[in-house]
């Protein structure tokens, strides 16, 4: 495709399909003209002008990695490896500049992973400057995440999220690449003249707090403030075109990707991806997912202690006494052990994908409720501040008065004892923050998985009882970040924060606050400065508990890898950095040194695929296992086939499917469902290691409302010989009949 971007600053962002002269100016000239008319119809409305006026952007593109035998990414579990797929992770990302300068803009990404990452930023960062070095640079680009815990693994800059991958997985990294970088693309060519809006509504029933011990540790006062322990609004930026019509939204709410839990193998994006699914596919139920121009986002915000099992955590113990019964309250154990303590979904009696699919709807309703009403307008210039900052031993002043610092990265004790939504194991329970000795074996043996911290180290994480000295833990290359990216974005009164780590609900909302002020006490915004927090992203820097939940040492203030000041030295530091927001800035502010890129250290114990064979008799593609063409099928039955398969790692068929539901009409077969239906599931399983066998099954289960008719299965593989050479092949189920 011939695409050119026009590199006249006046003029920029319009994609032509021609070089030709007369059609350049012919763009301009209908160019000029739409930001005219849109211009006006804005002044009218509200009188305030050109300043009202964007050029927005959305795109969306595949993200998914290799779809088995790789660890999957969240619950850090050795067991959860992959086997299949129940839905495609993408990325989508938002473009915004300012019409009357539209260099002056940025990209805020939302990825259906687990956290942002210093490696993936920097490979998009790189890629996306050279692309379009004229707007885009490692300033204006955010990369955040919905934080699900069910994509696949392997992709994060660290060694520590990388232990239970065995290392490093390229193919996920790229693949993660490679879809970002097209979304981005995708925004860019489709770069309009539009209005911003922006409200809020809440969601009473799409979280709950998992450390509310910790929470309870907050000042009174404080909390006497807020109905609720966790925040229920949804913030919504809703971007129109010219005309008003919607082209799509970006919303802010704080919910785990924990929906799925972590024995789930199968590949999915979680409550968020589920959310974007319902919402994209109900403004365009006919195009497959992923293959929509409305952009729904649903972006993660302070997402620290909060938990989509909405019911509690309950004992699953049984035998025991204790069986069925509320976990302890501040250690969340079950006879004294983490394991078998689990928190429990709106649709736990049923399944966890059905809990899933709540807490997606619940969010995508939300969405719905926000998108029907008139919101107020966003107006105002763009403008974005970015700049590293070294957490080691990072000291600043108080607001009042005193110096203090945070420190080299380490992990507590409580850290191992995982979450209700995910245990962990041993015995670590959370909500340890004793100087006893712990466990005399773990105190034995964690001199030898990270260096034992110092005097310094020890009293600069009080009371933290660390486990892991991560931030002195350089074998074979960094185990945690040193260095952080701290990031703001602005669109008019609307201001993002970019958060490298996971603050929790209070540690959310003493950052907004203070950084609202700090807009409207230095005149940058007046007082209908709204901020919106986004986060894991960029850089994965853990969790962000305030000093008091720090204190408590639940999973939330043991994984505080930078101390018990993190958060206040984030708030000092983005504090510092409004001014850059204001549009008589220029230039970025003095960095501290980029982290230095450990991907070329990487090290992967991960083994290819050597070969795939067909067993004797058999080619690859052939049914094992039927359809049932003896009667038909209705709405609420699962259809299932099994076929001779090939490893999908051979080809992750990016923007594409491994499978199709195809539905005959007029003589021919239409794809009806692909991979990425919640309805449909990919299956892989190794038969034979050694010979190279594997079998896949593909299932339907029949939605509500699918029109009867005459259906089939259709599988895509790509198998590997022994010299290497892959290739492509396709099966079909026979045909099935579906009744009303
Ligand atoms: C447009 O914005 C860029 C910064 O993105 C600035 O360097 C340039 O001077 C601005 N141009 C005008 C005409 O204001
Ligand atoms: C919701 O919107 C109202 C009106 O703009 C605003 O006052 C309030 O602060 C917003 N809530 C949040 C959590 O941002
Ligand atoms: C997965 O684990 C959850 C939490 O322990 C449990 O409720 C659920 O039944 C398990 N699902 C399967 C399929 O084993
Ligand atoms: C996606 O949409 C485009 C344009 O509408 C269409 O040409 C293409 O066939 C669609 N792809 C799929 C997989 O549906
Ligand atoms: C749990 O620990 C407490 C205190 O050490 C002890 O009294 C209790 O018996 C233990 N419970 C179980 C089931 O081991
Ligand atoms: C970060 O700061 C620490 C302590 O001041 C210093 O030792 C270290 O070299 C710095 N790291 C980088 C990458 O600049
Ligand atoms: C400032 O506040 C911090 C945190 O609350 C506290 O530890 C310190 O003692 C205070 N300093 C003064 C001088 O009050
Ligand atoms: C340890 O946690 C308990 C609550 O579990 C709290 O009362 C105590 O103050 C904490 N200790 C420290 C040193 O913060
Ligand atoms: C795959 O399908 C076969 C045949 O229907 C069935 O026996 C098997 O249990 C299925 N495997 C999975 C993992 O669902
Ligand atoms: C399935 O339907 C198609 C289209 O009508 C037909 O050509 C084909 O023979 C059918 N297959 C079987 C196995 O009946």
């Amino acid at each position: 495709m011939p695409l050119s971007y026009n590199s006249n600053p006046c003029w920029p962002g319009v994609v032509l399909d021609t070089y030709q002269f007369v059609v350049k100016m012919f763009h301009k000239a209908l160019i000029y003209l739409t930001t005219l008319v849109a211009s006006s119809t804005i002044l009218s409305q509200n009188g305030v002008g050109v300043n009202g006026q964007y050029l927005l952007g959305l795109g969306i593109a595949d993200i998914t990695g290799p779809v088995v035998e790789t660890n999957m990414m969240g619950y850090a579990s050795l067991g959860q490896t992959d086997t299949g797929l129940h839905m495609r992770q993408r990325s989508r990302a938002w473009i915004v500049a300012d019409a009357s300068n539209s260099t002056q803009r940025f990209v805020f990404i939302n990825a259906d992973i687990a956290m942002g990452d210093t490696g993936i930023r920097r490979a998009v960062v790189s890629q996306l400057s050279s692309l379009y070095p004229e707007y885009y640079n490692n300033a204006n680009i955010a990369l955040s995440s919905t934080h699900q815990h069910s994509g696949v693994g392997g992709y994060l800059e660290n060694v520590l999220p990388e232990i239970t991958a065995l290392g490093y997985v390229k193919e996920t990294a790229d693949a993660i690449v490679q879809g970002t970088v097209l979304a981005v693309q995708r925004a860019h060519a489709s770069l309009k003249p539009g209005k911003l809006s922006i409200g809020n509504t809440t969601i009473v029933d799409g979280n709950r707090n998992r450390s509310p011990s910790a929470y309870l540790a907050n000042p009174a006062e404080e909390r006497a403030k807020y109905q609720y322990d966790q925040d229920k609004e949804m913030s919504l930026i809703r971007f129109d075109d010219a005309d008003g019509n919607a082209r799509g939204f970006l919303s802010f709410f704080a919910v785990h990707g924990t929906s799925l839990y972590e024995n789930n193998t199968l590949v999915s994006s979680d409550n968020k991806g589920m959310a974007a699914y319902l919402y994209e596919s109900m403004v365009e139920p006919s195009a497959m997912p992923g293959n929509q121009t409305f952009v729904a986002g649903f972006t993660q915000a302070n997402v620290g202690d909060t938990s989509p099992n909405t019911e509690g955590a309950f004992c699953e113990s049984p035998g025991q006494p204790w069986d069925g019964q509320p976990c302890e309250f501040e250690h969340s154990t079950c006879g004294n052990k983490t394991e078998d303590c689990h928190g429990r979904g709106p649709g736990f009696r049923i399944s966890d994908f059905e809990s899933n699919r709540i807490i997606g709807q619940l969010q995508a309703d939300a969405a719905k409720t926000l998108m029907s009403q008139s919101l107020p307008v966003v107006s105002g210039p763009v403008g974005y501040v970015h700049t590293y900052l070294n957490m080691s031993f990072h000291s600043f002043t108080l607001p009042n008065g005193t110096t203090v610092q945070t420190c080299p990265a380490a992990l507590g004790f409580s850290f191992a004892g995982g979450t209700t939504d995910g245990p962990g194991a041993f015995d670590f329970i959370q909500g340890d923050n004793s100087s006893n000795p712990q466990n005399p074996f773990w105190e034995l043996v964690k001199g030898a998985v990270t260096p034992l911290p110092n005097a310094e180290q020890v009293a600069c994480q009080s009371p933290k009882p660390i486990l892991l000295n991560s931030g002195f833990a350089t074998f074979p290359y960094n185990w945690s970040p040193h260095t952080v990216d701290i990031q703001m974005l602005r669109a008019g009164n609307v201001v993002i924060l970019v958060i490298p780590g996971e603050l929790t609900t209070m540690s959310g909302r003493r950052m907004r606050d203070a950084i609202r002020a700090k807009l409207i006490s230095e005149g940058v915004i007046g007082d209908d400065a709204y901020v919106v927090l986004s986060g894991p992203a960029n850089t994965y820097g853990h969790y962000i508990a305030t000093p008091e939940e720090y204190g408590v040492q639940r999973y939330e203030g043991a994984s505080t890898i930078f101390g018990k000041w993190t958060l206040d030295a984030y708030i000092d530091k983005y504090g510092s950095l409004v001014s850059y927001l204001s549009p008589s800035s220029t230039g970025q502010p003095p960095s501290d040194p980029a982290p230095e890129d450990q991907t070329s250290k990487a090290i992967s114990l991960r083994t290819g695929v050597v070969v795939d064979n067909a067993p004797i008799g058999k080619k690859f593609s052939d049914v094992m296992a039927d359809v049932n063409t003896n009667g038909a099928y209705k709405a609420g039955d699962t259809v299932v086939a099994q076929f001779v398969g090939a490893n999908p790692r051979n080809n992750l068929r990016l923007e594409g499917t491994f499978l199709t539901v195809d539905q005959l009409s007029n003589g021919q077969w239409t794809a009806v469902r692909s991979d990425s239906h919640p309805s449909t599931r990919y299956q892989w399983l190794r038969t034979n290691l050694i010979l190279g066998f594997s079998t896949v099954n593909i299932s339907w289960t029949i939605e509500d409302g699918t029109p009867a008719g005459m259906y089939r299965f259709s599988y895509f593989g790509d198998s590997k010989a022994l010299n290497g050479k892959i290739t492509a092949f396709t099966g079909h189920s026979s045909n099935f009949t579906v009744t009303a």
